[in-house]
């Protein structure tokens, strides 16, 4: 059985739905420089605002002034909680200034209270792909050592002035998205920084990833001052990897390319660098900027549980790509796809098991609470006659991940606080700036170019989902 205060919601992040990206004196974030894309199209990272190109994120769903309506629907499911984001430029509008943004921060109080309001308690990334754009454009985003301390004075303004309302926080967003530095929009959306433009794309994504390990131990620890009872774990897109063959290569290059993940969540969870990483760190053009103050900082703030989001795995085959060397090194060349699995229209492979995988994984690695903080399916979907949408392959897709997810507490003994299904409600996509890329039980009538009335619609899911909270992951 799952835990009585499991806490069963949905996950979306500020720029992906609140729209109103110049309102109450907010500031331009990466994310609002970002055309839109589609599957197998790049999103594009435009120098500012620039007229007559399509930015999605700059409407969203209007969830800045729909959301008391949006959360009475996640209330009538029942959700007990919902994880979203604190756009870091409602609060400081270029990340500089010292003085935060007094109305960003009542926005949050007001989402906030109208959450709890309806007994729904905030999860909150503090860090979700958005950034200030004056920080990544004139500071040299993550790369700039001085990140930190701007980080830092956003995470305690947040945490000094919600903690009473806000219990289960985390710092970035997927930090190790950007291990795929070869596509800039990773590196911008979690550093501010297009990496393919450095002389050593690899080391400038380590670097990046150096200081954020340091900013979020301090905030953790920061935190963990403020209020003891507070939770800070944090969050990485579990890139599960099979091999394709007992072929040792193959499992070999799957080890490998599993430190797309451990490799960050080793130093966040432990504190400290793992072994493997003094071989990475040694084939860098040059040192990383890694001082003894950094190495006592991440000792000191180590974090309290393992978010991750899950939507999928990977499969590496050794013979995809020909390395002349002798050693097993792996890049991305060598992704197949997983002859057993189905997959998507954007071709994401569904594969619940791997979902229990994961949770095993971390398990034996960590040994502390989890919290599945995103998982879902992207559909393509339209309003039929009677102005919903029949999404039963959505509901059979979180069916099949909810069941996997209880084998691995009931079996396994994985300690799991709780489960969000992301883009509870259909929002912007992140990787291709799409509407029709569609997550949610809510339909949002709301178009790729920015057409639609904006309604919002009950998808069947809407009741399926609202049956699994009611009796505890058990009526799937
Ligand atoms: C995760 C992100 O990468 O996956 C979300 O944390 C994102 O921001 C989600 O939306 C799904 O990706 P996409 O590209 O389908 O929206």
């Amino acid at each position: 059985m799952l835990r009585s205060d499991f806490l069963w919601g949905g996950a979306v992040s500020a720029h992906q739905l609140e729209g109103a990206y110049l309102e109450d004196g907010k500031g331009l974030s990466v994310a609002d420089v970002l055309t839109a894309g589609a599957h197998g199209v790049s999103r594009r990272i435009t120098s500012g605002v620039v007229e007559g190109e399509c930015y999605p994120n700059h409407g969203g769903i209007d969830f800045y002034h729909t959301f008391e309506q949006d959360i009475a629907l996640f209330a009538e499911m029942g959700f007990k909680c919902l994880r979203t984001s604190i756009a870091w430029t409602r609060i400081f509008p270029t990340g500089i200034e010292h003085k935060p943004n007094e109305a960003g921060l009542a926005f949050y109080d007001r989402l906030f209270d109208c959450m709890i309001a309806h007994g729904i308690q905030p999860v909150v990334t503090l860090s979700h792909f958005e950034m200030p754009l004056y920080l990544a454009d004139e500071c040299g985003g993550w790369l700039n050592r001085v990140l930190i301390d701007h980080f830092t004075r956003f995470a305690r303004v947040c945490l000094e002035r919600y903690h009473e309302k806000v219990t289960y926080w985390m710092a970035f967003n997927e930090i190790n998205n950007q291990h795929n530095f070869s596509n800039d929009v990773y590196g911008w959306t979690n550093s501010g920084v297009k990496f393919s433009k450095e002389k050593d794309p690899r080391r400038a994504m380590l670097q990046a990833a150096h200081y954020q390990f340091v900013a979020s131990a301090i905030v953790t620890r920061i935190a963990h001052e403020i209020d003891p009872k507070i939770k800070m774990g944090c969050m990485v897109a579990a890139d599960v990897v099979y091999p394709l063959s007992c072929h040792p290569e193959d499992v070999l290059l799957a080890n490998d390319a599993m430190h797309s993940t451990y490799y960050f969540t080793d130093v966040m969870v432990r504190g400290a660098y793992p072994n493997y990483a003094k071989r990475i760190h040694e084939e860098l053009s040059e040192p990383l900027d890694i001082t003894n103050d950094d190495l006592a900082a991440l000792t000191s703030g180590t974090v309290d549980y393992v978010g991750f989001s899950y939507y999928m795995s990977n499969v590496v085959d050794h013979s995809a790509h020909v390395d002349v060397s002798d050693s097993v090194s792996y890049s991305d060349e060598h992704m197949v796809s997983n002859p057993y699995l189905e997959a998507n229209e954007w071709d994401w492979q569904i594969d619940p098991r791997g979902l229990r995988y994961a949770l095993k994984a971390f398990d034996e690695r960590y040994g502390l609470p989890q919290f599945i903080v995103e998982n879902g399916i992207g559909i393509i979907e339209t309003l039929d006659e009677n102005q919903t949408v029949e999404d039963d392959e959505r509901i059979s897709f979180l069916g099949e991940h909810i069941k996997q997810m209880k084998l691995a507490v009931e079996e396994d003994g994985v300690d799991l606080i709780g489960y969000t299904v992301w883009g509870c409600i259909d929002l912007v996509s992140f990787t291709t700036g799409e509407m029709r890329k569609r997550y949610g039980f809510i339909y949002v009538d709301k178009n790729d170019d920015g057409t639609g009335s904006g309604q919002r619609f009950k998808k069947k899911s809407f009741d399926w989902y609202q049956r699994v909270i009611a009796s505890n992951g058990e009526d799937l």
